[in-house]
């Protein structure tokens, strides 16, 4: 490898541009240690449209390409940064890693936990670096709550959370982006699976493991869209869901979310602990990037600004540099920088492959429990394959 690790970006969509903003800001703070060479995506136009964003934002062309074959065969590459369609997580990353690239692919880690198991086994046989590309975590707003709730213990050992947003949302179904996200087979299920994976990894990452689930889905809107590969079909994920979740700590917590709600829309988020509340501020399932306020027994209220103070007084330097480095706070730039560490220096990611399998594998253990008829659903039976009748259609519809 060069002085710079050399980055093919794969997909050029949504999050690709925000992955771009995020290495934006770390050139433009001096950080150096890598190019984007290569962007690919099947959509010509959208890949000469994001060529033309790296060429203002980081000041040069990279080249293009039109499929994973044709990027890996120029073969001056170091690392992927793969930003596809969850159907395409693991035919994309498995050729890469083959080809001795580092990978870092976007939430949820491949579309089943089968998909998820073959990319892990492809890094591990390879001897290469499998990262999630997971920011909520990594955020200062969430940063700031693991340490108030899991280092400071200000609410005490954590009781029940609840977790309750119901809202509508105005989506265009004729753009590319949502289309796939309405067929099972394209996205792995609806938003539990998708900005779902961000609720479990923060979950688990607060909370430790999650023994059992049960979950109840509905799918209220299921209008036939043109889904890109499959043809016309039927919206076939939920749009409605109510979810136990049963952490081996003995913690209990509840989730509930809709985007389907007409008229009056609700957000409440709260953690219960023994001697206080936690009140998440965001109002989506990015559980705590926006922080938090805390509530003590005896009425005390500490805000978020007030936890975020001290949560930054307590890091020595050394610490400050790893957790924000160039003192940037968004999860997304810290995230690229991670990855791009990784590569450059041998070591392993903040979050590699195998926990955005973990949060992954708590998503699908919901639809397995709805599959179910809403009955409990061991997570570990999930993760090692036991349990996997709503997967079996993904798994074979692709060949798993
Ligand atoms: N971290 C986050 O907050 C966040 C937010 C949004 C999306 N995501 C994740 O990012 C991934 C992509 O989502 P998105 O919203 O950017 O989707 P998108 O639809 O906006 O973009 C996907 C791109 O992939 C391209 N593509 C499809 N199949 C391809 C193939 N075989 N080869 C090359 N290109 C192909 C499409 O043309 C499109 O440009 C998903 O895993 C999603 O869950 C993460």
């Amino acid at each position: 490898m060069s002085d710079q690790v050399k980055l093919a970006v794969i997909g050029c969509g949504s999050i690709a541009g925000s992955h771009l903003k995020g290495y934006q800001k770390l050139q433009n703070k001096g950080y150096d240690r890598f190019r984007i060479a290569a962007v690919c995506d099947i959509s010509a136009e959208n890949t000469a449209e994001y060529a033309t964003d790296v060429e203002a934002k980081l000041g040069y062309r990279p080249d293009q390409y039109g499929s994973i074959e044709e990027t890996l065969a120029a073969g001056n590459l170091d690392a992927a940064d793969i930003c596809l369609p969850h159907a395409y997580h693991h035919t994309a990353a498995i050729p890469c890693l083959e080809s001795g690239l580092d990978v870092m692919v976007e939430k949820p880690v491949g579309i089943t936990a089968k998909a998820g198991e073959m990319i892990i086994e492809a890094a591990r046989k390879n001897g290469r670096i499998l990262a999630t590309a997971e920011q909520v975590r990594r955020d200062i707003g969430a940063r700031t709550m693991h340490w108030a709730i899991n280092e400071a213990g200000l609410i005490g050992e954590p009781r029940f959370f609840g977790f309750d947003v119901k809202t509508w949302m105005d989506l265009d179904l004729d753009s590319y982006r949502w289309r796939w996200r309405y067929s099972k087979l394209l996205s792995g299920g609806g938003m539990i699976f998708d900005a779902g994976a961000h609720f479990a990894d923060m979950m688990l990452h607060l909370f430790g493991e999650i023994d059992e689930v049960a979950a109840t889905l509905v799918t209220f809107d299921t209008t036939i869209l043109e889904m890109p590969d499959l043809g016309p079909r039927r919206r076939d994920v939920e749009d409605y869901w109510v979810v136990t979740l049963r952490f081996t700590s003995g913690l209990l917590g509840s989730w509930s979310y809709s985007r389907a709600a007409r008229a009056y829309k609700i957000h409440s988020s709260y953690v219960w602990g023994e001697k206080g509340a936690a009140k998440d501020l965001q109002t989506w399932m990015h559980p705590f990037q926006l922080g938090g306020d805390i509530e003590l027994e005896d009425g005390t209220e500490v805000l978020y600004d007030e936890l975020r103070r001290q949560y930054l007084d307590q890091l020595s330097d050394e610490e400050r540099e790893r957790t924000f480095p160039y003192g940037i706070t968004e999860g997304m730039p810290i995230e690229c920088w991670d990855f791009v560490e990784a590569v450059a220096d041998r070591r392993a990611p903040e979050i590699d492959g195998e926990a955005g399998q973990r949060a992954k594998v708590v998503c699908l253990a919901l639809y397995e429990s709805d599959h179910a008829g809403g009955a409990p659903v061991k997570v570990a039976d999930v993760a090692n394959g036991t349990v996997s009748a709503y997967q079996d259609e993904i798994n074979e519809y692709w060949g798993m």
